[in-house]
């Protein structure tokens, strides 16, 4: 049965199922073999992982990396049918080196990131979503302290008003964080729907009627936020590419042009090293029928690098720019 037929009727008869996105092209270019130790930073309920293992065991290792304890927990059960070879992480992957370490595992033969959230964290009443009414929460990671609800009431207009800008790429964030400042001087902005409610008051009335509904950029640049997600994703690349064995691969999906600008430039200045080939000269897209399948994939950008030989990339990198 074809992958994504069987993963949509997982998805018809488990309403909280993620779909992979990408996943066969994911798969064809890490082309995992028996034994091969791979890291999938972003594991989620492990789409991805699950194809991973089938390919890898026997004798292989995947190492499993989310900051969601719900989404690890998930992942736990739906790798039960294989007995071992799979080690799951509650982290953050800029700790990835800290994780390896922690296994006696210094370099591995792939690594994968598909970045963002999950369609079972959009769901889960965190307050990713503007569909849902809930407390405005999105920390992917529960343990951290700054909330969304922090960033809404405890920020000043200015700093508001940027994050909507940088994060949200939100043409109307000048009026968007005007809005949201004087709200909350009348009363605090707890709930998604209260800052939806804000949103839609903010913007013009023709905006209302454009492809995405107007609160999009707003919520995704308040999680963006809230996660520190460009940061983590600036920091981490580098360690990811210098963990890959001589001839492994990196493979990593975002979902929208601040993050793949991020891939983009670091695939490109490693390339510079001499140490690292970049396998997709411009990024991947989902099928036709994936989009159909499954909407949200459509905004997916892959990109695959290879590394050439052995060293600390990361110092001849820096060695390369001085
Ligand atoms: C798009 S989902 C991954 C879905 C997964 N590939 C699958 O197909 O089931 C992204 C996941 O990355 C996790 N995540 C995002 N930033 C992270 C970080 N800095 N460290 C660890 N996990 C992170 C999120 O919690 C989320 O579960």
């Amino acid at each position: 049965m074809n992958a994504l037929v069987k993963e949509v009727i997982m998805e018809s008869n488990n309403k909280r199922v993620h779909l992979p996105v990408m996943l066969d092209e994911v798969m064809e270019y890490l082309a995992l073999k028996e034994g091969d130790v791979v890291l999938d930073c972003t594991m989620g309920m492990g789409g991805h992982s699950e194809r991973i293992l089938e390919a890898i065991l026997p004798g292989g290792k995947l190492i499993g990396i989310d900051r969601d304890e719900k989404s690890i927990q998930e992942a736990q059960r739906n790798f039960s049918r294989f007995k071992d070879g799979f080690y799951l992480f509650q982290d953050n992957f800029v700790n990835l080196k800290k994780i390896l370490s922690s296994l006696s595992i210094t370099k591995v033969d792939a690594i994968l990131f598909d970045l963002g959230m999950s369609s079972y964290q959009l769901g889960s009443g965190r307050g990713f979503s503007f569909q849902e009414d809930c407390f405005l929460d999105m920390r992917m990671d529960e343990r951290e302290k700054l909330t969304a609800y922090d960033i809404v009431n405890y920020y000043s207009e200015k700093e508001l008003s940027k994050i909507i800008r940088d994060f949200g790429e939100e043409r109307y964030h000048f009026r968007i964080a005007h809005a949201i400042a004087n709200q909350r001087r009348e009363k605090v902005i707890e709930t998604t729907k209260e800052l939806v409610e804000v949103i839609l008051r903010a913007i013009p009335y023709s905006y209302l009627r454009q492809r995405i509904h107007p609160a999009t950029r707003t919520f995704q640049a308040l999680r963006i936020a809230v996660n520190r997600e460009l940061e983590n994703l600036k920091t981490v690349l580098g360690d990811a590419i210098d963990v890959l064995l001589p001839n492994g691969k990196i493979a990593v999906i975002s979902f929208h042009s601040l993050e793949d600008r991020i891939v983009k430039r670091t695939f490109r200045d490693y390339k510079q090293t001499g140490h690292f080939e970049i396998l997709t000269p411009k990024p991947v897209g989902p099928a036709e029928l994936e989009v159909k399948v499954n909407p949200k994939a459509r905004s997916g950008k892959l990109r695959v690098g290879k590394k050439l030989k052995n060293g600390h990339t990361n110092l001849l990198l820096k060695i390369f720019m001085l």
